[in-house]
């Protein structure tokens, strides 16, 4: 078997696009690789906790009858509170990782898969080398170290894997969990806590009649991104949420490869959004539905002191247009219901299909399903009132930024089977000289989803990434042949607050400030519906 040096230099060999000539321009490139092999922790880092996860192939309970293989991470506190790992008992997902703001944290990442992989922590801002790039993929067998302090504010982040060409295949098969991080602002705050704060992971899923997970990868499931038939919650089908007579803070995360939930709660409350992806936004926002696109995460509240014991509440995706290139083509039959028209009373029938891709499918894209059900089962001994303001947030401020006048534009396409950034596909070590970005600046970016050039029939939406820090949403713009579809979600994207993912629409361009501090070398960008991202719709800037 391979020692982790050999296999980093054959990898090495085996990926290296890089010239000599860009290695002389860029050092760092070679620099990254020679120092791959991060295999020991460092004497010089003095982790406050230390926990070990292991990647193995194992069989668990989710139905009655057969048992089901997934690829489980289970996970060991070695040093620090009990409290940093908390297991879904039963569920395919990998365990929460509960951690403070400032700690540092040293991860043994040990790999008992049959498969090469590697572990991404998504939304932290961690160094280049602990970031968990496809390039420092592990072999079975084999052991990474990863060591960073958690720089980040309190919010909800997840960890996922982010192996070469098969993270869709990998993420679906379980290599996926939270990472809950809080600060001392967050705590002092009297937000519900405990039993009354309440992750909530989606996922779509299909199975086989022997309980087997099923992942299609023909190439039209490609194109669209893999789409299940049954909604799972925590890992779990058929979940169903007890509470109490109280609010409730709920962490949504869409953990699904490539599908796009419209959220609204059923009996017409509002939906009161209190978090993005990088935590608590400054103050609650109301709305008639959310979205929620593949690595989004959503914080809500909801207080159900008014409702009797015995309600049943159910979080619904309702319908919407633009999720497909066929919805662009059915719009047509959903082309009165402007967003205002979205109401309740167009919820009363089934409109499942409509605007979605179907394919058979039972739960088609932009269709109407239930996705999270609540019961109220008892009273309370308390309550939590919702603040009125949540947290500052400093604006990043134009000015400020290294590229005012010239931004960085990411048009986004699809053409002949592959779903390009910039017209490039994914190549590992490929950096060309408008992905090299000065380190410390402020740099002004933009996603351009067609909305300067159409793209007709391969019009999507795309739920796209940026590692590294985290970025403020400035402006929004859509192409008016796109006007009517995107009314049918824009009521729903919430742009406040920190962001690491966004949805970028058909026709839609999503212009963004984003820091690049502290950290030099390879970090990702890509789409992450996670079969685009396989498909090479996914590149590195070089931070220099
Ligand atoms: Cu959650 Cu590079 O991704
Ligand atoms: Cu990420
Ligand atoms: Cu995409």
């Amino acid at each position: 078997m391979d020692n982790t040096i050999n296999t980093q230099r054959r990898k090495f060999l085996q990926y290296s696009g890089i010239s000599a000539a860009a290695v002389a321009t860029y050092p760092s490139l070679l620099q990254a690789k020679s120092m791959g092999t991060s295999s020991k922790p460092s004497a010089n880092f003095h982790a406050d906790v230390e926990i070990e996860l292991t990647e193995e192939s194992v069989k668990i309970p989710i139905f009655d009858g057969p048992q089901t293989k997934v690829w489980k991470v289970s996970g060991k506190v070695l040093k620090g509170p009990a409290s940093t790992i908390t297991s879904l008992p039963g569920s395919y997902l990998a365990p929460t990782l509960n951690l403070q703001k400032g700690q540092k944290v040293r991860i043994y990442l040990k790999n008992k898969l049959p498969a090469e992989s590697i572990l991404h922590w998504h939304g932290l801002h961690v160094p280049s080398k602990m970031d968990g790039n496809p390039m420092y993929a592990i072999n079975h067998g084999e052991t990474f170290v990863y060591e960073f302090e958690i720089l980040n504010r309190a919010g909800t982040y997840w960890y996922h894997a982010h192996t070469h060409s098969v993270t869709a295949k990998q993420v679906y098969s379980g290599l996926a969990g939270l990472i809950i991080v809080s600060d001392k602002e967050e705590q002092a705050l009297g937000l519900p806590k405990g039993e009354y704060d309440v992750p909530i992971v989606i996922q779509d899923r299909k199975f086989d009649s022997n309980n087997q997970l099923v992942y299609v990868s023909h190439m039209m499931q490609k194109m669209m991104g893999f789409l299940g038939d049954k909604i799972m919650i925590n890992g779990k089908p058929d979940f169903v949420l007890p509470v109490e007579k109280r609010s409730y803070r709920l962490r949504l995360l869409n953990g699904s490869n490539s599908r796009i939930y419209k959220l609204a709660w059923d009996d017409g409350t509002p939906v009161t959004v209190i978090g993005t992806d990088g935590g608590l936004i400054e103050k609650p926002e109301t709305m008639p539905y959310v979205m929620l696109a593949p690595a989004e995460r959503r914080e809500l509240w909801i207080d159900f002191s008014n409702k009797p014991i015995g309600t049943e509440l159910t979080l619904r995706s309702i319908p919407f247009e633009g999720a497909s290139s066929h919805g662009g083509m059915m719009g047509g039959m959903g082309g009165g219901m402007g967003g205002g028209m979205m109401g309740r009373g167009m919820m009363g029938g089934r409109r499942g299909g409509m605007g979605g891709m179907s394919s058979g499918d039972s739960l088609p894209l932009g269709g109407d399903y239930a996705v999270l059900k609540v019961k109220v089962v008892k009273k309370a001994k308390s309550n939590d009132s919702l603040p009125a303001r949540l947290t500052p947030i400093k604006p990043l401020r134009l000015a400020d930024a290294a590229n005012s006048n010239d931004p960085r534009t990411i048009t986004l396409s699809m053409r002949h089977m592959s779903a390009l950034l910039n017209g490039r596909s994914y190549k590992m070590n490929d950096i060309r000289p408008d992905e090299v970005i000065p380190v410390n600046t402020l740099q002004l970016m933009a996603f351009d989803n067609g909305f300067h050039r159409s793209m007709g029939m391969m019009a999507m939406p795309h739920p796209m990434h940026l590692h590294g820090e985290q970025f403020q949403i400035i402006k929004r713009e859509i192409n008016p042949r796109h006007q009517a579809a995107h009314a049918t979600v824009s009521e729903g994207l919430v742009d406040s607050g920190w962001k690491d993912t966004t949805l970028v629409m058909p026709g839609e361009k999503v212009t963004f400030l984003k820091p690049f501090n502290d950290f030099k070398g390879m970090f990702m960008y890509h789409c992450h519906n996670l079969e685009h991202e396989d498909m090479g719709m996914m590149r590195d800037f070089l931070i220099k």
